[in-house]
């Protein structure tokens, strides 16, 4: 037997149908908020992520699964998606258009890194970049973006933690300030922080090993290394974030993992069971520099990504609701071969006409049909039979209260309609609970969903 790859999952069953469903309602708010879909290559020249990403060896080199291709070109599969967008901001010139360019994307990303809960090698990011504008405005929209998003989905307890590196200037003095304390302290920090001292101090802070030693605790903070610009910014952006009715927290050691961010720096956490350390939904910040690193003209930039394994996870053990089908509506059932023909045109014709509809395909007698129409949760079965065909009529049976009736072929639809539209939801599937109207739809006002319980 082959085995998937160790660090990658399957996507199926249940799982697979919330990740679709959340992929659609990214579609819809990213449409909302006026940012277009991008797609760039699962696999870039390993330059861009070498060359491009900055100071530290860090997921740039430790953890990118790098190969040749036949053509003995250095290829990398994209670890993140920055780069990559930023390498189309350049080769298509879009710093031409009259900006800011707003993108999104939603695909695999690939790091080398030690399997666990939430940290897979192979797992998929929604993200968003703004190319093209240096206005605080920008940076709170896009810390925004998640937040509704959360909300919208009904994922409660996130906590939104926020910080400034600062400009050139104010992160050079701070990265100073870092290797001057850390220096006399090196012994005392892992093996990987002895690394970081010489290449990027400010990932000291983000030791996962080193994360509970005091030595951290006491290290200089970012705040105070900002100078009075980077400082008004970044008061504006919290200004902004209150426009927005954004909660968040200062947190002065928040750097995070990447080489290539200055000024606002974000991230989002959920407390839940299963994800351990893994708790960090998603997070981003301003990288003005990067464009320019990569050969492309100067320009101010901010983005974030969020993994959607681990969202999903998070929404799955908090049992959050998603108005997702694991049902059919109708399961169609027959005999014979005159039954079975008949049963082939009306399963197209109900599909056709909006139905979600299952039947019979492997010659199980009607026995073994009733229970696979329990398996797939039918909600309708419609037994056909010879007899009730030449008068051109149907049985429709309820399978929950077991009611049959003989339904005529010309009022099928009608009947249908009435029927299913009657049971077709069930409050209980909305995480607001009894008084909610919202019909499991995510652009409503419930209350779990942002609102307060309006009808729509
Ligand atoms: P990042 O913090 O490296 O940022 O990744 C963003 C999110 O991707 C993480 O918070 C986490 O949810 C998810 N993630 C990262 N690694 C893994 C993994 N091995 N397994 C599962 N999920 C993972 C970035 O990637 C930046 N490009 C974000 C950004 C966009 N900054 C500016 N623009």
């Amino acid at each position: 037997m082959i085995n998937k790859p160790k660090g990658c999952y399957d996507l199926t069953g249940i799982t697979a149908k919330k990740w679709k469903y959340v992929d659609r309602v990214i579609d819809e708010l990213m449409e909302k908020y006026n940012y277009n879909y991008i797609r760039t290559p699962i696999f870039e020249s390993s330059e861009l992520f070498h060359r491009g990403v900055g100071e530290s060896t860090d997921i740039v080199t430790k953890e990118t699964y790098d190969f040749k291709d036949r053509g003995d070109r250095n290829i990398t599969l994209r670890p993140e998606g920055t780069a990559g967008i930023v390498r189309s901001y350049i080769e298509n010139k879009m710093y031409g258009e009259p900006g800011p360019v707003k993108v999104y994307y939603n695909g695999t990303m690939y790091r080398y890194e030690r399997p666990q809960s939430g940290r897979d090698r192979e797992f998929t990011q929604f993200g968003v970049e703004v190319l093209g504008s240096d206005d605080p405005f920008v940076d709170a929209e896009v810390i925004s973006i998640p937040v509704v998003l959360f909300k919208m989905l009904g994922l409660q307890g996130i906590k939104v933690k926020i910080n400034s590196l600062g400009d050139k200037e104010s992160r050079d003095n701070y990265r100073e300030a870092l290797i001057k304390y850390f220096t006399p302290h090196i012994e005392e920090l892992c093996e990987d922080c002895h690394d970081r001292l010489g290449k990027n101090p400010l990932r000291i802070l983000d030791c996962k090993v080193d994360k509970d030693n005091p030595i951290l605790a006491k290290a200089p903070k970012t705040i105070d290394y900002l100078n009075d610009e980077s400082k008004a910014r970044f008061e504006q952006v919290k200004t902004y974030l209150d426009e927005l009715e954004i909660d968040y927290e200062v947190d002065t050691r928040l750097v995070r993992g990447l080489d290539y961010y200055n000024h606002t720096v974000f991230e989002i956490e959920v407390d839940v069971e299963g994800l351990g350390s893994n708790n960090v939904l998603g997070g981003g910040g301003r990288y003005n520099g990067l464009v320019e690193m990569l050969d492309g003209p100067a320009t101010a930039c901010m983005g974030f990504a969020m993994g959607t394994g681990r969202f999903i996870q998070a929404l799955e053990s908090m049992d959050v609701k998603m108005p997702i089908h694991d049902d059919v509506e109708l399961f169609i059932m027959y005999v014979s071969d005159t039954e079975k023909k008949y049963a082939a045109s009306l399963t197209q014709y109900l599909r056709v006409n909006g139905f979600r509809v299952d039947t019979e395909y492997t010659g199980r007698g009607l026995k073994a049909q009733f229970k696979q129409a329990d398996r797939l949760k039918a909600k309708y079965l419609i037994i056909l039979n010879d007899e009730d065909l030449k008068n051109d009529e149907v049985k429709i049976k309820n399978n929950k209260t077991k009611e049959e009736e003989l339904v005529s072929i010309d009022y099928l639809l009608y009947y249908l309609d009435e029927h299913l539209l009657e049971d077709d939801y069930d409050l209980d599937d909305c995480n607001c609970g009894e008084e909610c109207k919202c019909k499991g739809e995510h652009d409503h006002k419930c209350k779990c969903h942002g609102g307060e319980n309006e009808e729509v």
